[in-house]
């Protein structure tokens, strides 16, 4: 499925954009903006973000001083469909949304230009869990779709299903996606974590497909301090993945343990055993895109942790497939604290310096108690994603002044909003963390 955006007037007229999969768009004055309008005093610099799910169009007003118009209506919000129209000064973009259907049988030749841009199918599609039926958009009017209604959702997230195989000891936690369970492999006995995740949205059988080959990749990687992969499948609608167990408590967890931060020594430990991990990946090509206190499992005791990342690459994969639909509706800042700037703009397109963002972010975090951008507890996203373009951090020692200068400023490195002011690779910021100490 596709997602169009069409100028239909303004400096920026006849242009299109067209989103194939999961991605961001934004709007606004701001030179990085993807619709730049730097002349037009309408806009504010970041004045309105889209998300893209194709299918779904999700709009979010980021506080803009004169506002973001849906077919004539100021919003700050709305899901778009086909036809919706975008007004903000002169410019006007209309949304799109098509599948590619191969032309009639009497119109055809060969190769791709006999597929046409046509409205998608809509189809019933029956949970999996409880039978009931609910209307999705389809490519096509035989399209498969797996789906699980949100009631069931919502009670699978509570108490999750056994999986054939392994025997569910209990649960771990429960996170975005899914949960986790502790459990006993029935074949050897070990003890491994078993994650469930849940569509948000009617999943195609090739998304998931897509999705299991994206896990395949990531599990290749094989570090000290990566958490090792063992299994995954799917079990009635449920997307199962099988790792090492790791006895321990994540950051976030232990931190709260004690009493909400720990001491800089410690952090360090944590901290450049994960850029360790994270060295090894990107020399390999990967990225995690989701580095946070809660994705370090930690092993041991101080002074001998064994922190080991995991999930990697999961939300992406998860988003990017179509798993999750739109994920910045509802109120979701928190999600966005970790996020780069540049991964805002650009959810597709993530390098090696939005991990090291987030390892910034984590170390800040476990450092302070606190988030490291300057807004109140219950900023509301569009506060949340102005502060993270657009307002500096608050320096780590007005937070703790107790932390030496020089760790002060290896953290702070990772923070640039301009990723070329960072680090320039994982192990360049471990080295500088281990030579502060
Ligand atoms: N392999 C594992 N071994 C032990 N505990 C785990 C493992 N994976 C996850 N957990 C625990 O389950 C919690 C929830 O994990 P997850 O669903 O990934 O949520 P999130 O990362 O969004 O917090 C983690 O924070 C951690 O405490
Ligand atoms: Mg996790």
């Amino acid at each position: 499925m596709r997602v169009t955006l069409r100028v239909l007037s303004g400096p920026h007229i006849g242009r299109t954009f067209t989103f194939d999969q999961h991605d961001t768009f934004l709007i606004g004055r701001a030179e990085t903006a993807h619709l730049c309008l730097p002349e037009d005093r309408f806009f504010s610099r970041h004045h309105c973000l889209l998300e893209i799910a194709p299918p779904r169009v999700f709009l979010r007003d980021l506080g803009s001083t004169n506002g973001t118009f849906v077919n004539g209506q100021r919003v700050h919000e709305a899901y778009l469909s086909s036809g919706d129209k975008i007004q903000g000064g002169q410019t006007v973009l209309a949304v799109e949304v098509t599948v590619d259907q191969p032309a009639p049988a009497y119109n055809q030749g060969y190769g791709r230009q006999d597929l046409q841009p046509t409205q998608p199918a809509i189809v019933m599609v029956e949970c999996l869990n409880c039978g009931r039926r609910e209307q999705a958009e389809a490519s096509s009017p035989d399209e498969r779709l797996t789906f699980l209604c949100e009631d069931c959702r919502n009670e699978l997230r509570r108490k999750p299903q056994p999986i054939p195989g392994y025997e569910m000891i209990k649960i771990l936690g429960r996170g975005g996606m899914g949960s986790v369970m502790l459990a006993r492999e029935e074949k050897t006995g070990r003890a491994v974590a078993v994650k469930t995740l849940l569509p948000e949205v009617a999943v195609s059988d090739q998304a998931i497909k897509r999705f299991m080959r994206e896990i395949d990749v990531a599990a290749a990687l094989q570090h000290p301090h990566i958490v090792s992969f063992i299994d995954r499948g799917t079990y009635n609608g449920t997307i199962y993945l099988v790792t090492e167990f790791v006895a321990g408590m994540d950051a976030a967890k232990l931190a709260d343990a004690r009493g909400g931060r720990l001491p800089f020594q410690e952090v360090i430990q944590i901290v450049t055993q994960g850029l360790n991990a994270l060295a090894f990946a990107h020399n390999k090509g990967y990225i995690h895109r989701d580095i946070k206190d809660q994705n370090i499992l930690i092993q041991g005791q101080w002074p001998g942790y064994n922190a080991k990342l995991t999930d990697f690459g999961l939300a992406k994969s998860f988003t990017q497939t179509g798993m999750s639909g739109v994920t910045m509706a509802g109120d979701v800042a928190g999600t966005f604290a970790y996020m780069p700037p540049e991964q805002i703009r650009d959810f597709a397109n993530v390098r090696p310096g939005s991990d090291i963002y987030a390892m910034g972010m984590t170390a800040y975090s476990l450092l302070t108690g606190a988030i490291a951008l300057d807004i109140s507890p219950h900023a509301n996203v569009a506060e949340t994603v102005k502060a993270i373009f657009d307002k500096p951090i608050v320096p780590i020692q007005r937070r703790a002044p107790e932390v030496p200068p020089q760790i002060a400023q290896a953290v702070e490195r990772a923070l640039a909003k301009d990723p070329a002011h960072r680090w320039a690779t994982a192990e360049e910021m471990r080295q500088a963390l281990l030579q502060s100490i």
